[in-house]
């Protein structure tokens, strides 16, 4: 929402697998009147990015963590299939690097989704780059962000 109200010459097209987040998404759209949000589609990052077959950018906030493995592994395959060579797979949200955590507060985060649900959990940076690089993205921008969190910027080789 906030991307879209600050970009009003791009369309954006929400998505999320689950309905009532899809509502929200919904909601916050019509509450802020943005015409350039299109209604949030039924996408499971794992499955196909159908009906989407071409955008300029994908992006994917505090999702790999909140998920299993198979979601970015998904979201990267399918992400470099709707994506122009020079196009960008944006991520945002924390990161291990080198193999450990870059603050206590995401080594407790991490700890806590693992208890919600074993097969989630703060990603290793390097594992989602290697992921990128087998999918034909060159090496990412990696900016530092607020709270430990990362964007990390791929550009479609
Ligand atoms: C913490 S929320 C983040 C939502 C939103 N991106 C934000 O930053 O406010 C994580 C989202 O990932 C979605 N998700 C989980 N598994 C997914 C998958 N396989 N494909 C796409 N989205 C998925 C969940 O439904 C949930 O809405």
């Amino acid at each position: 929402m906030h991307l879209a109200g600050a970009y009003s010459g791009v369309t954006f097209q929400p998505s999320d697998p689950d309905a009532e987040n899809r509502a929200s998404i919904d909601a916050w759209t019509a509450h802020l009147g943005l015409a350039n949000v299109e209604p949030a589609l039924h996408i499971d990052a794992t499955k196909t990015f159908a009906p989407v077959t071409a955008v300029d950018v994908v992006v994917c906030i505090n999702m790999i963590h909140i998920a299993p493995w198979p979601a970015a592994v998904g979201l990267i395959r399918n992400a470099a299939g709707v994506l122009p060579v020079g196009g960008f797979l944006y991520f945002y949200g924390p990161y291990r690097r080198n193999g450990a955590h870059t603050a206590p507060s995401n080594a407790a985060f991490d700890e806590s989704l693992r208890a919600r649900d074993p097969s989630w959990g703060i990603r290793d940076l390097e594992a989602v780059v290697e992921l990128a690089k087998n999918a034909g993205f060159a090496a990412p921008d990696v900016v530092e962000m607020p709270a430990n969190n990362l964007s990390v910027i791929f550009e479609r080789a």
